[in-house]
């Protein structure tokens, strides 16, 4: 189905949940390893990765179009008074690129999940 408005949501074309798992967990494990990145998420305690992991996941399949309900805080409140920088936000959104061409998502999806990671940008940087 290519017509826009009949297609598939981004969420199963995501892969539903298990695709949007892994997913998740691919993009924290790089965060982790990220020279730019990498340092906000070691600070964390194990719990608080772990929470974040779920959140995130829960996040990319409500805003995708599953069927779950988003219930960490809002990308500007969760983010408030780290002072995030261009160059953070661009290593964690070339993550999420590297993770998704990594387990072979079609361009288009990429695109779209590219998309809603920089629609949320001046919820994210310098705050
Ligand atoms: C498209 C970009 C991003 C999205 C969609 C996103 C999403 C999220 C979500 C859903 C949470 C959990 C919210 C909650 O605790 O209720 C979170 C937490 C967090 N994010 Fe982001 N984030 C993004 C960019 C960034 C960037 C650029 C950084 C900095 C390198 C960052 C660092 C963190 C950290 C450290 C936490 C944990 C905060 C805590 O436990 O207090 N995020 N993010």
């Amino acid at each position: 189905m290519n017509d826009i408005l009949t297609r598939d949501t981004l969420y199963n074309r995501l892969g539903g949940q298990p695709g949007i798992d892994k997913l998740v967990d691919r993009i924290v494990d790089l965060h982790l390893h990220n020279d730019v990145a990498g340092p906000r998420y070691q600070a964390l305690s194990d719990e608080a990765t772990a929470r974040a992991r779920e959140k995130v996941k829960e996040f990319l399949a409500a805003g995708s179009g599953g069927p779950v309900e988003y219930t960490g805080r809002s990308m500007l409140e969760a983010h408030t008074g780290m002072n995030v920088s261009s160059a953070e936000y661009v290593a964690v959104v070339d993550d999420i690129m590297q993770a998704m061409n990594e387990m072979d998502y079609p361009r288009p999806v990429c695109d779209e999940v590219l998309g809603i990671a920089y629609s949320l940008k001046e919820e994210i940087i310098h705050k």
